[in-house]
């Protein structure tokens, strides 16, 4: 029988694409390899918004291409965005890949391997991969995709251009995925969509999604989501996680950036002082919520006054933990046809400069919470030492308790005694 290996990179939709690859591929009889060592197919799931994730990708595979002189039927499959973005090239430049799988072709992926290498990267717009239950790597928290693709068209971004048109699955096939989750031990649900606010099936929007799968599945503790579009936070969805038992004390809101001009560049569809009035809007609802969110430093013609802005919002707003990226130009986008692209340095310099304030900022936040009691959802062991748990609290942070395997899966309370920037640490 032969054994796969995956390698994810990118985001969380990335990873629930993984589990949906690993179904398909046992479900036409190969089976996963615990390690690169045993694998006939190595598969890598790849994403394409920034340059430097496509980079770091070809170094893996030109390092693993020594295994083909070893098995002479040993496979290297490129799947996800940049399979989609550039896979045919690749494949004709003969760097060892011998197949290229695009983002809704997954289902073909048996049937291609059956052959001697080639690629599929047709869209397909209504694939939404229902009627196939993923295969969850986690033990106790569970990604469920709801929806796939993007409408949004920021000026930066290549993921329209390579995941396609919105399209929402099925209830019916979420509540399967999440019923099934849940019996296997799994109470911590993500539900995934590039824009999730955008969810609609029938009739049912975002909002109904999530008050129906609190009321329809017994046994989930926590319920996550990602990624919100500011522009789309309604009214009903904060009343509706307000009300929620379940849906935790947190969200993720991509600001970008803090200046008015360059959120229109970026075609964002809102100002800063919107943004501004949903995050009051969602802190009045919830005291205490977690507000994380992106930023792109150094966009296309952003002034060192422009760049000040987003620093104030940040310090204005103080988010709970900011990913910040350094701007990258992705062919085919509208930004990467500006003419007034800003140098490296330059970028470099301002993403330094935001990712120290918010270090400061997440300090503060975290140590704020020394001395007070936390809810865990005990998810693993902690990666320092296997005498101690880590999990995370309501409010989507990471901490690190001492306790025992049989709290695993499991809401445990517990006093922080102390805090880094990213972890709280729990007696
Ligand atoms: N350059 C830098 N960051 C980008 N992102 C998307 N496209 C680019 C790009 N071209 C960031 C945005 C988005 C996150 C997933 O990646 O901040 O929210
Ligand atoms: Fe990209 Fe904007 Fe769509 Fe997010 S909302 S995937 S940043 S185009």
């Amino acid at each position: 029988m032969k054994k796969y290996y995956i390698e994810t990179y990118g985001c969380q939709m990335n990873v629930s694409d993984s589990e949906l690859v690993s179904a398909i591929l046992t479900n036409a009889g190969y089976s996963p390899a615990d390690t690169i060592d045993e694998a006939d197919i190595l598969l890598f799931n790849t994403c394409s918004v920034r340059d430097h994730a496509e980079q770091r990708v070809l170094g893996r595979i030109s390092n693993e291409l020594h295994r083909k002189q070893k098995n002479k039927d040993f496979k290297i499959v490129l799947l996800g965005c940049m399979a989609q973005r550039i896979g045919k090239r690749l494949i004709n430049e003969n760097l060892g890949i011998d197949y290229a799988i695009g983002v809704d072709q997954y289902r073909d992926l048996p049937n291609i391997l059956a052959d001697d290498g080639g690629f599929s990267l047709e869209f397909n717009p209504s694939e939404v991969y229902d009627n196939l239950m993923p295969l969850h790597q986690g033990n106790y928290c569970a990604y469920v995709t709801i929806m796939r693709g993007c409408n949004n068209f920021c000026s930066y971004c290549i993921v329209p251009y390579v995941r396609g048109r919105e399209r929402s699955r099925p209830y019916d096939d979420i509540l399967k995925d999440i019923r099934e989750a849940v019996t296997n031990g799994m109470h911590d649900i993500t539900l995934l969509g590039q824009n999730v606010n955008s969810y609609k099936f029938k009739d049912q929007d975002f909002p109904a999604l999530l008050k129906n799968i609190e009321h329809d599945v017994e046994g989930i503790y926590r319920l996550h989501f990602v990624t919100s579009h500011p522009k789309d936070l309604s009214e009903e969805l904060i009343s509706t996680m307000a009300n929620s038992k379940i849906i935790c004390r947190h969200i993720h809101l991509p600001l970008q950036s803090g200046d008015d001009d360059i959120l229109k560049r970026m075609n964002r569809s809102y100002i800063y002082s919107q943004y501004l009035s949903r995050v009051q809007a969602l802190r009045n609802a919830m005291p205490g919520i977690a507000i994380t969110t992106d930023l792109i430093a150094g966009f296309p013609g952003e002034t060192e006054q422009q760049f000040e802005a987003t620093l104030a919002a940040m310090r204005e707003i103080e988010f709970d933990y900011a990913f910040c990226f350094k701007y990258s130009q992705r062919d085919g986008t509208t930004a990467a046809r500006y003419n007034d692209q800003i140098p490296e340095e330059i970028r470099l310099n301002r993403l330094q400069k935001m990712i120290d304030l918010q270090r400061e900022i997440t300090l503060k936040k975290y140590r704020s919470f020394i001395g007070k009691e936390v809810e865990i959802y005990v998810e693993d062991f902690s990666k320092k030492s296997k005498s101690k748990l880590s999990g995370k609290t309501r409010d989507f942070k990471i901490a690190v308790l001492s306790g025992s395997e049989s709290q695993l899966g499991s809401i445990v309370r517990s006093k922080v005694v102390d805090a880094t920037a990213g972890t709280l640490i729990c007696d």
